[in-house]
């Protein structure tokens, strides 16, 4: 039965893409193992009160990843029918994210901030803290993790940020989970560095780490900050916080900004903390919808809230990150302890701003970004390619964007959508269908 649901979908692929050779096409993995290209989507509807609809589409898989430095070095994360596990065996090493494609779509921080009165602990952020692995012991498939340290004089903390920084109007899911205190995964070592010239550090070694197994799994450690995020700057920005302090179903959701620095005092109606039906102790996939002048905020595609207040209306980038500063909100995280943020997958369905004269001037955008990114009038024989990286490596794309006029671009780039995807209530994470 599943084989033949299965045969049935790969054939309306290959039709819908024989049929439609002008449009972008996502790729996946079929079950054979072969990379083919998803249906020929114009456009991409989300469930949800709204009907609005978006112009892009991404998917990040992390579920399949070879834990092997030489193989994840060329590797597409792309979604797969099959989810594959095990597969990796004694050899398995934790691959750090930033050598990975991955690091030419989003950006493996590493900038630090100093400590002050109201976050009296200094977050230093790591690209060792952002890693591809696996919990040895469950058999499972492999995830992000992103982790955050307690180190004695700082917090080594994980943040990525996309490349792009003109989304306007978001459908951004993240398949999440907060690991346990106890649970034993691969984890590339790190160690404390002095934060300043003059400070020396007592090395805080970490071999290949595999924590003590337990049979009973305890909460994270209190302390640290999970967050989602679109973010044009501090007053433009929507957000999913989930704060390890809190039991494991609270989460907050806010449009900056949510707090008042003169009446020090919460915002009402810029921020609603809710209780989840899924805890993020659990694999669940939170949701933030950023339309025109609403927010929403779904787990497992369920709605919990919606916010109009403050609802951003800049040109932004996507961040995920995990953090702890010793402010009120974070709070403390022990020396010595780690919190990890478990992600298997990162979805977004997206519109860009075509207005790339103001994001020039607001971000130092490189050449190729702005040529595979911003245009929105490609001169003849400058290539289109919405979808970054993956376009670009693919023969078969660049060879149907030839054949594409310039008109038909712009016609697809503007209002018309002949071909409506869908990617909720579908068969396989990440692998959009024709409405
Ligand atoms: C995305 O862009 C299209 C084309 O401009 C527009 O019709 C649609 O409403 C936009 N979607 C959202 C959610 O803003
Ligand atoms: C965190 O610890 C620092 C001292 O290391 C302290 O100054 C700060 O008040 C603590 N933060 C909280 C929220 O308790």
């Amino acid at each position: 039965m599943f084989l033949r649901v299965l045969h049935a979908l790969v054939a309306l692929i290959f039709v819908s893409t024989a049929t439609s050779q002008l449009s972008q096409s996502a790729r996946f993995i079929a079950e054979n193992g072969q990379k083919v290209h998803g249906p020929d989507c114009d456009c991409y509807v989300v469930s949800g009160s709204d009907p609005g609809y978006f112009q892009h589409y991404r998917f990040w898989d992390f579920r399949h990843v070879p834990l092997n430095a030489a193989a994840a070095s060329s590797y597409e994360f792309l979604p797969r029918v099959k989810v594959d596990t095990g597969a990796y065996g004694a050899n398995a090493r934790p691959v750090l994210l930033k050598d990975t494609p991955f690091a030419n779509e989003w950006n493996i921080q590493d900038w630090h901030r100093d400590g002050s009165r109201l976050f009296p602990i200094t977050i230093v952020n790591s690209d060792k803290n952002v890693f591809i692995t696996k919990n040895p012991s469950d058999g499972g498939s492999t995830f992000l993790a992103l982790r955050n340290r307690r180190f004695e004089r700082y917090s080594s903390t994980a943040e990525i940020e996309s490349t792009l920084r003109n989304f306007m109007h978001v459908s951004l899911r993240v398949r999440l989970r907060l690991l346990a205190k106890d649970e034993s995964i691969l984890s590339p070592p790190i160690e404390e560095e002095a934060v300043s010239k003059n400070q020396r550090v007592d090395a805080f070694p970490d071999a290949l780490t595999l924590l003590p197994r337990n049979a009973r799994r305890r909460p994270p450690p209190n302390g640290a900050c999970a967050g989602i995020f679109t973010y044009f700057s501090t007053t433009s920005e929507s957000d999913i916080e989930i704060l390890t302090a809190d039991p494991p179903n609270r989460v907050h959701y806010a449009n900056q900004p949510d707090y008042d620095p003169v009446k020090n005092q919460i915002i009402p109606g810029a921020q609603i903390t809710k209780d989840v039906p899924v805890p993020w102790t659990s694999w669940s996939t939170h949701r933030l919808d950023w339309f025109s002048g609403i927010s929403r905020w779904y787990v497992e595609n369920q709605h919990q809230t919606s916010l109009t207040y403050s609802v951003p209306t800049d040109p932004s980038m996507l961040i995920v990150n995990l953090w702890s500063d010793g402010g009120l909100w974070s709070g403390n995280l022990t020396v010595g302890e780690s919190v990890y943020l478990g992600i298997e997958w990162i979805e977004v369905a997206y519109n860009l701003t075509s207005d790339a004269q103001r994001i020039k001037m607001r971000n130092k955008i490189t050449d190729e970004e702005d040529e595979i990114h911003i245009l929105t009038h490609p001169p003849s024989g400058v290539h289109h390619h919405p979808h970054g990286q993956e376009s670009l490596s693919s023969p078969n794309i660049e060879k149907r964007q030839e054949r594409r006029a310039p008109e038909e671009q712009l016609t697809k780039r503007g209002r018309t959508c002949k071909v409506k995807c869908r990617i909720d209530d579908i068969r396989f994470a990440g692998i959009p269908e024709v409405v």
